[in-house]
């Protein structure tokens, strides 16, 4: 049954014969002239230590990396010499303008430097003192229930594209590696918060789960990078700071600035990333906006699903009175105008300024400004 290997190096006699002469001492140590480039690295800055930047040179660096890497498909480092008989991998991803973005080594430094534990560094302890009101609390579970299934998918798919990309883009991979932890880490605390509030986790949201699910269905890298880095995180980061604000307690006001750290960060690769294909490969300008056709569906599906929006009035408007529900529902119309307007914002800073007027969460954003006019919370 041939169904790991191909090679069967019990039975290989040159391999044997190589093994044998190494135990009796005749060294082939032909791998001491490997045919690469000796070069000398240095820390550029002592105190910040070594960096992936420092590395940045000749065929190790990223800046002179080939924009289309056909030489290497094997678990071979960016820089090894590639001898005969490297497996095949056959990485769907290899070309450079579809992962890069500006600063992905850093991003990836940064990340390394802000880690945190959701098990102390979250004052647990303190909610003792906090006595919630039966409707906060549960608004506030089933908040946590939504966030809790976002993070989820958030972890899956960065986990699920690792393995797709080609080696050579080792910042790219750690980068994803590091956002597969930090996600894992927000599902972590999210649900801890969840079952602390004394109430459990609350209701799943198909409407929500249908709109994730486009993302893990994505059939590219690029269409997977708009949908989870640009747009779902940036609505969740906008989500994560109206949601610090909004917070009943000051343990949960500790949880979100910790959890917005890292999501800043997944925003920021995503950003820098369209801002690298727009400025490389202009003429993906209109296959972009077809995907952002279909990724404002899933904004709007997941993000306004009556599971988010409606523990969400009743935390900002602290209670399920009318004048609580009225007041709650202005400062959620106002979260989610910043929301649409921040998602339009980042699309700017790419160079695509002309999506406001072609998009349908536009259309949703004014609708938003005109109930905000005729309340008067906006002139
Ligand atoms: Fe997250
Ligand atoms: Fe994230």
């Amino acid at each position: 049954m041939a169904y790991l290997s191909t090679v069967d190096f019990f039975a290989d006699k040159n391999f044997l014969d190589r093994w044998q002469r190494n135990l009796k001492g005749d060294l082939d140590l032909s791998w001491m002239k490997a045919k690469t480039e000796k070069i000398t690295v240095t820390a550029e800055n002592t105190r910040r230590g070594l960096t992936f930047r420092d590395l940045d040179k000749g065929g190790y660096g990223f800046t002179d990396m080939p924009e289309l890497i056909r030489q290497n498909r094997s678990f071979a480092p960016r820089g090894a010499e590639l001898p005969d008989g490297l497996p095949d991998l056959q990485p769907a991803v290899n070309q450079k303008g579809e992962v890069w973005a500006y600063n992905t080594e850093g991003y990836y430094e940064e990340a390394m430097t802000r880690q945190w534990n959701a098990t102390v560094d979250v004052p647990w302890h303190e909610l003792a003192k906090y006595e919630l009101p039966d409707e906060i609390s549960r608004a506030y579970a089933q908040l946590l229930t939504f966030l809790t299934e976002v993070e989820m998918i958030a972890t899956d798919v960065p986990a699920e594209w690792m393995g797709k990309l080609n080696n050579s883009f080792v910042e790219v991979k750690n980068f994803m590696a590091t956002q597969v932890v930090d996600e894992a880490r927000h599902t972590e605390v999210f649900r801890k918060r969840a079952l602390t509030t004394g109430y459990g986790l609350m209701k799943a949201s198909p409407q929500n789960e249908v709109g994730l699910k486009l993302i893990r269905d994505a059939d590219s890298f690029a269409e997977m990078s708009l949908a989870l880095h640009l747009a779902g995180e940036g609505f969740v980061l906008t989500l994560f700071r109206f949601s610090e604000y909004i917070s009943p307690t000051e343990v949960d006001k500790k949880m979100f600035r910790l959890v917005m750290q890292d999501e800043a960060r997944h925003v920021g690769y995503g950003v820098q990333h369209l801002k690298w294909v727009m400025r490389h490969f202009p003429e993906k300008r209109e296959m972009i906006h077809k995907h952002l056709d279909e990724v404002e569906n899933l904004l709007f599906g997941g993000g306004y699903a009556v599971e988010v929006t409606e523990p969400f009035i009743i935390l900002a408007g602290k209670g399920l009175k009318k004048e609580n529900i009225a007041q709650g529902a202005k400062i959620t119309m106002l979260f989610q105008l910043k929301q649409v307007e921040e998602y339009f914002e980042r699309l700017d800073k790419c160079g695509l300024e002309e999506r406001r007027q072609m998009s349908k969460l536009h259309n949703a954003l004014e609708l938003t400004r005109a109930s905000l006019q005729e309340a008067g919370v906006l002139a």
